[in-house]
């Protein structure tokens, strides 16, 4: 018996714990709408900064508006001294990318503990984490290089700035442009692990930066934010077009998945996947490597036909991961900062919920089953 009779539904699935106009899943349709838009509508066109405002305003910007956040976020971006020191503690051990940025955007607090002129703290908070992220990653893949950090560029835009911070100078258009389609297409998507675990953080009346560190280390787990590595890896194990096939019969003959397909949620193809196949199609096609490209093609089309096969009728279809490590790679950026990137997506639907969540929102507070012993009795030590 749970403490008020409540039936146990593990992983909640199913259950509706939030009400949300920030983004909805439809699973069984293969359609993600952000804020309103359908994500293709918003993903070929939008500029970070964009989604971000019409996340937190729920409209997008108008010419003023944008400028506004896009110097408020750039004004923000450098790193403090303390954070900078970090970095470099965390590099000079190696710790992984995912640990350096969840222990780096702690140190958001720092800055964002001055509360902007209008004294509203969580929105200080939430400029200050959004515009720290991207800094964080990107210094700290150039200190475990054992280079020094670029300083972020207050004339670039969010995503161009990044790049430009991971130390390939300024970043061309069909770059930009690509990097632009992945952070919309990954700004947020339901009530997913991270977000979820935000959303608590901040029922109890807790902080922004507070929230963000927690969703952070919800997304570094593999079963939400890991993936595409494996995905990329397993393109580049295949090598050539015509081993797709022989490559992914053994593998799913010896029980194992193929990464970058299948889906909890979408039961047909992740509508994300063809977003970030336009956009990897674009990048390939002007910057990129289109020999790789064409093989990820042919590897994509391989597999979806031997799924079919291996679990007839189970429709298991090309997922966001898939896409995401071909663009990211296309972008020059190494498999272990795929994750931090997706952080840098993602917060900005994290810092929207935690909005919804103070607003509207109450402390989120489920209940247990308990399963123990019951009745026990205390025995003396000497006795035990
Ligand atoms: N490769 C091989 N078989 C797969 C598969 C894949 N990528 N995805 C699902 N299956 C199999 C499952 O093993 C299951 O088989 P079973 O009925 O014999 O147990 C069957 O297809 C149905 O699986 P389903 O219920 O649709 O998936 P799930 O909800 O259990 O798992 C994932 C969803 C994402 C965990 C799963 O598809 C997966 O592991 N994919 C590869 C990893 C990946 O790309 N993750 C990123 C997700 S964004």
């Amino acid at each position: 018996m749970s403490e008020r009779g409540a039936g146990f539904v593990p992983g909640l699935e199913g259950v509706v714990a939030a009400e949300t106009r920030l983004s909805h899943v439809d699973g069984a349709a293969g359609e993600l709408t952000v804020a309103g838009f359908p994500v293709e509508e918003l993903a070929n066109r939008a500029t970070f900064e964009e989604v971000v405002y019409l996340l937190w305003h729920d409209a997008l910007p108008d010419a003023g508006q944008l400028a506004d956040l896009r110097e408020a976020l750039a004004r923000r971006r450098a790193l403090p001294r303390a954070t900078l020191d970090l970095l470099r503690a965390a590099a000079s051990e190696g710790t992984p990318p995912m640990d350096a940025l969840r222990m780096a955007a702690g140190t958001a607090s720092l800055r964002a503990g001055d509360a902007s002129a209008d004294g509203d703290a969580a929105y200080e908070e939430a400029l200050a984490v959004v515009a720290c992220l991207p800094t964080i990653v990107a210094a700290y893949r150039l200190l475990l290089d054992g280079e020094e950090p670029v300083d972020p560029d207050p004339e670039l835009g969010h995503a161009a700035n990044y790049l430009y911070m991971l130390g390939g100078g300024v970043p061309g258009d069909g770059s930009v442009r690509a990097l632009e389609a992945y952070l919309a297409t990954v700004a947020d998507h339901g009530l997913n692990a991270s977000t979820f675990a935000a959303r608590v953080i901040v029922s109890t009346g807790s902080d922004l930066v507070s929230a963000v560190v927690g969703a952070l280390g919800a997304l570094k787990g593999p079963l939400h934010g890991g993936a595409p590595g494996p995905a990329l890896d397993v393109v580049f194990e295949i090598g050539e077009a015509r081993r797709a096939e022989p490559v992914l019969r053994e593998k799913l003959g010896r029980g194992e998945r193929l990464m970058g397909f299948g889906h909890r949620v979408y039961k047909v193809r992740d509508p994300r996947a063809d977003v970030l196949a336009t956009a990897a199609e674009l990048l390939y096609a002007t910057d990129g490597d289109a020999a790789l490209y064409g093989l990820a093609l042919e590897v994509e089309k391989t597999a979806v036909a031997l799924l079919e096969e291996h679990k007839p009728g189970r429709n298991l279809q090309t997922n966001v991961e898939f896409y995401t490590a071909l663009l990211l790679h296309g972008l020059g950026l190494p498999t272990e900062l795929f994750t931090p990137t997706f952080a840098v997506g993602r917060v900005a639907g994290w810092t929207a919920h935690c909005f919804e969540q103070t607003e509207r929102g109450r402390l989120i507070r489920p209940q247990s089953e308990y399963v123990g012993e019951r009745d026990r009795r205390w025995l003396p030590i000497e006795e035990r």
